[in-house]
């Protein structure tokens, strides 16, 4: 069983606590400004769980395929894509093993799940190979040197966590998977973990930002043409 399948039905409410949410907010705002979505691009979500982002790049107006390993993480994102009348493709998938045709998307896109993958070489050249040429390809991942991955690190101790499954890596780790085609990265997440919910604003964000190591980083990678 994929270790996400438990946690699938719990797995929404992070995003509606206001530091969940505005979590999302600042991640979001990175990737999508690196990223770049555009209507009609096809995009290949990887480790899409709830379908998050696949539902957001939809509703921007790309041609979205998900996939996870999880079933029950799947099956929560084909129900949100239904009620919100968005026309999705999710499969229950392994990045290590993915089954589409070499470079048959014109953008892959992964949040949040290379954490979860041992061999992220593997999964890397995985993703590069359904990519097309001249397509970018975006890594989201929680940032080792940040309170955050401290914070999640700690949670270990919890045997109920899903961190305790997560291996949390360097801007520089995520770059070396393929460093000559590296076209920028970027943190986000400056507030820390603990930060009190009257201090969870961008005033307070740009402030730490000062200070503080983001506990979220993008990587955006093209392949050359
Ligand atoms: C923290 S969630 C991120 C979900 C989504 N991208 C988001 O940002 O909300 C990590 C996801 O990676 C998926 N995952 C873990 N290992 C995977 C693998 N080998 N192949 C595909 N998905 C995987 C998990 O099932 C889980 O849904």
């Amino acid at each position: 069983m994929a270790v996400f399948d438990k946690k699938a039905k719990y797995y929404d409410a992070w995003y509606e606590s206001k530091i969940g949410s505005f979590a999302d907010k600042v991640e979001t705002e990175l990737a999508f400004r690196l990223f770049e979505p555009k209507n009609g691009m096809k995009v290949l979500d990887v480790g899409c769980g709830t379908g998050l982002f696949s539902i957001k790049l939809a509703g921007l107006g790309c041609k979205v395929t998900g996939i996870d390993i999880s079933k029950q993480m799947i099956d929560i994102a084909k129900r949100k894509a239904v009620e919100r009348n968005l026309s999705i493709d999710f499969y229950q998938m392994d990045v290590n093993e993915l089954n589409f045709e070499e470079e048959s998307f014109d953008a892959v896109f992964s949040m949040a799940t290379l954490e979860f993958i041992e061999n992220t070489q593997k999964a890397y050249n995985q993703m590069y190979k359904v990519l097309k040429k001249d397509g970018p390809l975006l890594i989201g991942s929680i940032n080792k040197d940040s309170k955050w991955a401290k914070m999640y690190m700690s949670k270990t101790i919890n045997q109920n966590s899903i961190f305790k499954h997560a291996n949390f890596r360097s801007i520089k780790d995520i770059e070396d998977l393929d460093r000559k085609n590296v076209v920028t990265s970027r943190e986000c997440l400056f507030i820390p973990p603990d930060t009190t919910l009257d201090n969870i604003n961008m005033e307070m964000e740009k402030k730490m930002a000062i200070t503080e190591s983001g506990g979220f980083f993008c990587v955006l990678f093209r392949k050359p043409e």
